[in-house]
């Protein structure tokens, strides 16, 4: 375990930064961990401490601290000590498990990794290979974390747009949530997606979309911000989604674990799609134009 001192300053000005933007939209800065039974939270290692002396627990909670704000969790650290957040992952993960196909000795993606609850659960399920994406400075949560666990998941501080199957290879599973809306070029990450499946791969796709099944084929854009978060840009409609995935090539096999979205102006749903590699209805950006990112010129 490195020293907490060793977290520098560079860090401290990055998760304060992310404390702002946190309190615009959640009204505090740093979060406290959910009331659970520890009995009922996910052990990310078999070998967490049933009890942790008391310097090492200060020691873990000052880091900790320091790596405020917490979104995800409950992560459990040891003991009686819990860290996350404010959401609600393993609730999350009780409509998600049953759809997760058999990881043992499969090679799973996360894109957009947050504190690395989704990817510490595909090691847990016995993938042989676990890579996780995160661009923000979340990922110095992942990686504290990684140092508790053990786990052997790969956290790379890098953008969907960066990751290349001629680097990393394809992966049975990949699984992306809550990024969608973030993305102001939506096709291109689908693209990018479907591009890192293998060809009997599965892809774990969940989004925010409009509640309303009146506005199911439509798209809602929200460029100035949805839920006081300047970086949503738009939220589809569920039967949008489903037409966009299946335009990048991705054939939806079901749709599963709606549940309510944020409380934002309008009324919002979370739920997943699993879909399968399919024909690309037109060719990619990628196949048309040989971008793997973005566009460099305007
Ligand atoms: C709403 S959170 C969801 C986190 C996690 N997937 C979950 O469902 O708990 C969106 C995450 O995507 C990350 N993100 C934003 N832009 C990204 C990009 N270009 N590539 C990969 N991840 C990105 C954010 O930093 C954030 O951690």
């Amino acid at each position: 375990m490195s020293d907490p001192r060793e977290v520098g300053q560079e860090v401290d000005d990055a998760m304060a930064a992310i404390r702002h933007d946190v309190e615009l939209q959640l009204g505090v800065e740093r979060t406290t961990a959910a009331d659970v039974e520890l009995e009922s939270i996910v052990r990310f290692s078999a070998d967490l401490p049933e009890t942790l002396d008391a310097g090492t627990r200060a020691r873990l909670a000052e880091q900790a601290e320091r790596l405020q704000p917490w979104l995800q969790g409950p992560f459990l650290l040891g003991g009686d000590l819990v860290v996350g957040g404010a959401w609600r992952n393993d609730q999350r993960w009780t409509g998600l498990a049953g759809h997760v196909p058999d990881l043992q000795g499969k090679r799973a993606l996360d894109v957009g990794s947050n504190a690395g609850y989704d990817p510490f659960m595909f090691k847990l399920r016995g993938a042989a290979e676990v890579i996780a994406c995160e661009p923000f400075e979340f990922i110095r949560q992942a990686q504290f974390l990684e140092t508790v666990y053990r786990s052997g998941v790969d956290f790379r501080q890098t953008a969907w747009e960066q990751l290349d199957p001629d680097e990393l290879g394809r992966f049975d599973l990949v699984h992306c949530h809550g990024v969608l809306y973030h993305e102001p070029h939506p096709s291109l990450l689908l693209e990018h997606l479907r591009a890192m499946l293998t060809d009997d791969g599965t892809l774990l796709f969940g989004s925010m979309m409009l509640a309303d099944p009146e506005l199911s084929e439509y798209a809602r854009y929200v460029p100035g911000s949805y839920y006081g978060d300047a970086t949503w840009w738009w939220v589809p409609g569920r039967l949008a989604m489903r037409w966009m995935l299946e335009s990048a090539g991705l054939t939806v096999v079901e749709e599963f674990g709606v549940s309510d979205g944020p409380p934002g102006e309008f009324r919002t749903v979370n739920g997943y799609f699993r879909a399968t590699r399919g024909e690309p209805v037109v060719p990619s950006l990628r196949d048309r134009h040989g971008w793997t990112t973005r566009p460099s010129s305007s």
